[in-house]
């Protein structure tokens, strides 16, 4: 159901690998709220993923970049706005990845190549995507930046690795660029933290099956799924949150916020 409530707004969405992907659902849901977009992911992700599939649905353009590379992050900003005839309004960074992770190198054990490249693609290339935009005064006022975290920013989860420190990076900038762009242009930056969802980044988390059942059952509202934060992310974009900036809002059913609940006991109990 549409209720335009991105009406005339120009977006770019970076992330959608399938339909599985959050970025994936954004994009569906900004269209379907009255809004034009184009995508972004890397060159390979568009060969082996179904980006292409999503950009002939919603009639737009893919614009291959590597997030870290600031030509390519450039590139991305000149040609939306080309394409989609003047400035941004709102910026979806749906992006992570973590060699230590496909390798399988626990914590104690880190490749410090695979470590920078953690950090770099999945929170400095968020500073780089925001400085890039401000330098070339790609985003209108009242614009919308915003990225996608998870809870392991704050607090320690078997099998986060070194992504929980890239979270916490993330927010960190979210944060520091959310004070300066609001200050010089009026742009709000802020984070979604959302539930265990299963996409293709997020089944690469060692013991993920077990992460969605327990935060299911530590939610009062059960976990939050990719449409769900999809939802979040246009009412963020909108003109309803204007005054909404430098936060890390966590959309978990309840997760960040519970101790223990009836139905972890009665399940540990069972299994005892
Ligand atoms: N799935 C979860 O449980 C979960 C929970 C909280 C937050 N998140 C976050 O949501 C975001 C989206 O992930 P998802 O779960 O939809 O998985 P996904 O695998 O569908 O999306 C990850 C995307 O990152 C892209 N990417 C990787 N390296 C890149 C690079 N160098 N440049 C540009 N793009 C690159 C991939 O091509 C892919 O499209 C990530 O930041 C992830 O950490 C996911």
């Amino acid at each position: 159901m549409s209720n335009n409530l991105l009406k005339g707004k120009r977006g770019i969405v970076f992330g959608a690998l399938n339909d599985k992907s959050i970025a994936w659902k954004v994009a569906e849901k900004a269209v379907e709220q009255g809004a034009t977009i184009t995508l972004s992911n890397t060159p390979v992700a568009i060969r082996m993923g179904d980006t292409k599939a999503l950009a002939e649905k919603l009639n737009t353009i893919i614009i291959p970049a590597d997030a870290t590379n600031v030509e390519d992050l450039k590139k991305v900003f000149e040609e939306s706005m080309e394409a989609l005839g003047g400035k941004i309004d709102f910026v979806l960074h749906s992006i992570g990845m973590s060699m230590n992770m496909r390798h399988n190198r626990s914590y104690d054990d880190l490749n410090y190549e695979f470590f920078d490249r953690t950090l770099n693609i999945s929170a400095i290339s968020f500073h780089k995507m925001i400085q890039i935009a401000k330098e070339m005064d790609a985003i209108s006022e009242g614009g919308s930046v915003l990225a996608l975290t998870h809870i392991a920013a704050q607090r320690t989860f078997t099998g986060y690795n070194d992504m929980a420190d890239a979270k916490a990076l993330l927010e960190s900038i979210a944060r520091s660029f959310g004070y300066v762009y609001g200050r010089d242009k009026g742009v709000r930056v802020n984070t979604i933290s959302q539930s265990p969802t299963l996409t293709t980044a997020g089944q690469g988390i060692d013991g993920m099956n077990a992460f969605v059942d327990f935060a299911e059952k530590m939610s009062p509202l059960g976990n939050a799924d990719a449409e769900e934060c999809a939802d979040y992310c246009i009412v963020m974009f909108s003109d309803l949150t204007r005054k909404v900036t430098m936060q890390n809002l966590f959309h978990d059913g309840g997760f960040s916020n519970m101790g223990l609940t009836q139905a972890v006991v009665d399940d540990y109990i069972e299994k005892k």
